[in-house]
């Protein structure tokens, strides 16, 4: 069975104290009433030290959204995988389509970045999903399978197993618009099936694959509750405790 997982992606919101001061509410709500999926929170950089150092890491991980191509050097403005580790963190989110689409981050660069992290021990939050017109095109599935086999589809099982996938269609990504749960699982399923084409069907029926887009405590648990959805990676409602503690909740209905 694959783990259940709720993740926050902060994106570029919250400077340090707010940052703070919303990491300290959801570790007390989550204090007083223990999540029964895995909780994460991914923060800009220069959150995750203290984020991590605050949070109780039974109920709560922290993840950096990002981090580089490159080992270490002359890349002025860059966080290595190996920086990001040695906060405390456990995770990195590579591949969200902001990044694709504004910093160019092609298929070999998401590969670089996706090996240092493995190399580093990082787990992973591997996200993917098509645009609008590619959805009109009905071009989902191809786009997706590309996705997968251009940046994670050279690691051996053992390594593939610290990969968890995130399906974020591109136009339901802060539009309000939502993926019913039934086209979610659609793709979900087929994710699922290319997953288990090449790693077999045990490892497939490991791998989490969540959600993302416009995902929040009134749709969460239609979503959930489909057999191939093993939770969410939630933007604009992961910056408010009560928001995000609602999805969290949803692995409860
Ligand atoms: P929203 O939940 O704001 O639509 O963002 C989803 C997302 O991009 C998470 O990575």
């Amino acid at each position: 069975m694959a783990k259940k997982i709720v993740a926050g992606n902060w994106k570029m919101n919250k400077n340090l104290q707010e940052g703070l001061e919303l990491a300290n509410g959801l570790n007390d709500a989550l204090a007083a009433d223990k999540p029964n999926c895995e909780v994460i929170i991914c923060t800009p950089f220069i959150h995750l030290a203290k984020v991590s150092e605050l949070v109780n890491h039974d109920n709560i991980k922290v993840g950096a959204e990002n981090c580089a191509d490159k080992v270490s050097g002359a890349f002025t403005g860059e966080v290595s995988a190996e920086m990001v580790k040695s906060t405390g963190c456990e995770y990195v989110i590579l591949g969200h389509s902001e990044r694709r689409e504004y910093y160019h981050e092609t298929p070999e660069i998401l590969k670089e970045k996706v090996d240092l992290a493995l190399a580093n021990g990082l787990k992973i939050l591997f996200c993917i999903g098509e645009s609008l017109a590619e959805r009109e095109a009905n071009k989902q599935n191809e786009v997706v399978k590309a996705e997968l086999e251009g940046s994670v589809f050279h690691l051996t099982a053992e390594q593939f197993a610290n990969v968890v996938i995130a399906y974020e269609p591109i136009w339901a990504i802060g539009t309000g618009k939502t993926a019913t749960a039934d086209q979610a699982e659609e793709i979900h399923a087929y994710i699922r099936s290319v997953v288990a084409e090449k790693y077999g069907k045990a490892v497939a029926d490991n791998t989490s694959i969540l959600y993302g887009g416009s995902c929040k405590a009134s749709n969460a648990p239609e979503l959930f509750a489909k057999p191939d959805i093993d939770g969410g990676l939630i933007g604009g409602a992961s910056l408010k405790v009560a928001d995000f503690k609602g999805i969290i909740d949803a692995w409860k209905k």
